[in-house]
């Protein structure tokens, strides 16, 4: 079949179609410069401060989903088959404000206002989801939104009160229409666009894919691009060719099988939790700590474990899980443990031409505890200094296995060989957690960096196997997340 040239998206209650399109260009550029809607701020350029937060509604298997994202690092590319909103196509049935700017105004959630298009966004997808939302789940919803000048009580008092000025909008009634025009669009075609330099190709299928991944193995692979975007706006990298896999319904499923979770490499973090949670309850409080929620709606699984960093937030407890990695190349497919993925600081056992396709997490074992924790500088929106998942397997009041993996303290997520030793065989003991403590400093030299001291890390993370066997006991825990 020959591939089509244009990507084609709605934009607000416009169709563009668009040929000339980098891998690199960002939908921000385009909202800003191109179509000239400049309701939608640049703020930080790299998905921190939540200015530049549109709607970006797909179809998917259970219809026409909406997500707020940043558009400053969301590619134009992955825009296909989409509707994007922004800020200016908010009104009310009325015709006035809506809703949600409505409890703006009255709860003075605005001062110089530069950041309020991304927050009334941020609320409208909340809005959208439940006009009633609790406090917890606003301020969960605005994790990923800065304000300079209002501080955040009247925000959040706006978030409260939003639905007592209306729930329902225009957008309701056009989404049959959204959705009808969407479907028109599903040609099942390769799209291949270019300009300059830069070529993007967003592939017909996961067959497809790696049929291009086989013809291009030194292509980038796409997939919520909330690392590769950062590339793209802070350093300047360039783009040559691009592979986009976003739009691929096969990588975002998540399949429930007797023994295990198979969660294709798209699954978003937003995705992935109920799911999770549901089998490792423990998990919840760790998942609200990843990102602001754009990041959390655009950023997958496979992205976070495929791009190897030291601390990204999934290996730890993926790993403590017993996580299996499917890799695949071509028509070939192979399974290896997680750890085994991370060989060194950059380096991951991936060959060119290979893509993650699928994580399998084994659901929870018998006589087996569960934690994970995540240290950093801020509650929100902030990296690891130390991530850590524990599983501890008990029998009859003794330790007959054990995982421990670390984030923040080598150059890769590893596990804590000799401290797993020094557990395996011992008494489920207070004492035995103590002198495992001990064997980290065997086990791991972490760095001194920007988000903490080595010394930091090392008593920060012995201070998790206290805190584990606290908690363990029913004991609440102690100790502060906050670093
Ligand atoms: C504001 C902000 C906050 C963040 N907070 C956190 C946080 O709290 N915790 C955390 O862990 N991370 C955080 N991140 C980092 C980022 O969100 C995650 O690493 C995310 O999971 C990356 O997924 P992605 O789909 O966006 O990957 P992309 O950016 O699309 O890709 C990342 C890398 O993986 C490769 N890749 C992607 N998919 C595949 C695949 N299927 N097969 C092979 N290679 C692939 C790409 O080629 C690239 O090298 C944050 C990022 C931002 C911008
Ligand atoms: S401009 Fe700050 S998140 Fe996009
Ligand atoms: S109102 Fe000024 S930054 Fe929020």
């Amino acid at each position: 079949m020959t591939p089509r040239r244009e990507i084609r998206f709605l934009l607000n209650d416009r169709p563009v179609y668009l040929s000339q399109v980098a891998a690199s260009d960002m939908l921000l550029d385009h909202l800003r410069l191109q179509s000239r809607l400049r309701g939608t701020k640049e703020g930080c350029a790299e998905g921190d401060c939540g200015a530049c937060t549109v709607l970006v509604g797909r179809l998917g298997a259970t219809g026409l989903d909406y997500a707020p994202v940043n558009a400053c690092i969301r590619a134009l590319a992955s825009c296909d088959g989409c509707h994007v909103v922004t800020v200016e196509h908010l009104r009310g049935t009325d015709g006035g404000l809506h809703p949600v700017q409505r409890a703006m105004v009255e709860h003075h959630g605005s001062q110089c206002g530069f950041c309020t298009p991304g927050f009334v966004m941020a609320l409208y997808a909340l809005w959208m989801s439940d006009p009633h939302p609790t406090e917890a789940q606003a301020e969960r919803a605005l994790q990923g939104n800065l304000c300079r000048c209002t501080g955040y009580a009247p925000i959040i008092r706006a978030a409260l009160a939003m639905g007592d000025h209306g729930t329902s909008d225009p957008l309701m009634a056009e989404r049959e229409h959204v959705a009808r025009q969407l479907m028109a669009w599903q040609d099942g075609a390769r799209v291949e666009v270019a300009r300059d330099d830069s070529r993007a190709i967003l592939p017909a299928s996961v067959q497809d894919l790696a049929e291009v991944l086989a013809a291009h193995p030194q292509a980038r692979i796409i997939a919520g691009a909330t690392d590769v975007g950062l590339w793209v706006t802070k350093f300047l990298r360039d783009m040559p060719l691009a592979v986009f896999i976003g739009h691929l319904d096969a990588l975002r499923e998540v399949r429930e099988f007797e023994d295990a979770l198979h969660l294709g490499a798209m699954v978003s973090y937003e995705q992935a939790r109920a799911p999770l949670v549901a089998h490792f309850p423990h998990l919840a409080r760790y998942w609200d700590r990843i990102a602001g929620w754009q990041v959390r709606a655009m950023g997958t699984l496979g992205g976070n474990i495929a791009n190897g960093s030291p601390i990204g937030d999934t290996p730890p407890p993926f790993i403590a899980l017993g996580a299996r990695l499917v890799l695949r190349k071509g028509e070939v497919r192979r399974e290896i443990p997680l750890e085994d993925f991370f060989i060194d600081y950059g380096k991951q056992d991936r060959a060119p031409g290979e893509f993650v396709e699928t994580i399998i997490l084994p659901k929870p074992r018998a006589h087996t505890r569960y934690a994970a924790y995540k240290l950093s500088k801020r509650r929100d929106e902030d990296i690891s200094a130390v991530a850590a998942g524990f599983a501890v397997t008990v029998d009859g009041g003794t330790i007959t296995d054990a995982r421990l993996a670390f984030g923040g303290m080598a150059a890769t997520p590893k596990r804590a060989a000799l401290t797993e030793a020094a557990l395996i065989g011992q008494p489920f003991a207070e004492a035995t957690l103590a002198r495992a403590a001990e064997a980290l400093a065997q086990d791991f030299t972490p760095l001194s960096d920007m988000r903490a001291s080595a010394d930091y890390r090392m008593r920060a993370s012995q201070n998790l196997l206290r805190r584990f066997w606290l908690e363990s006991q029913g004991q609440p825990a102690s100790l502060e997340e906050v670093a």
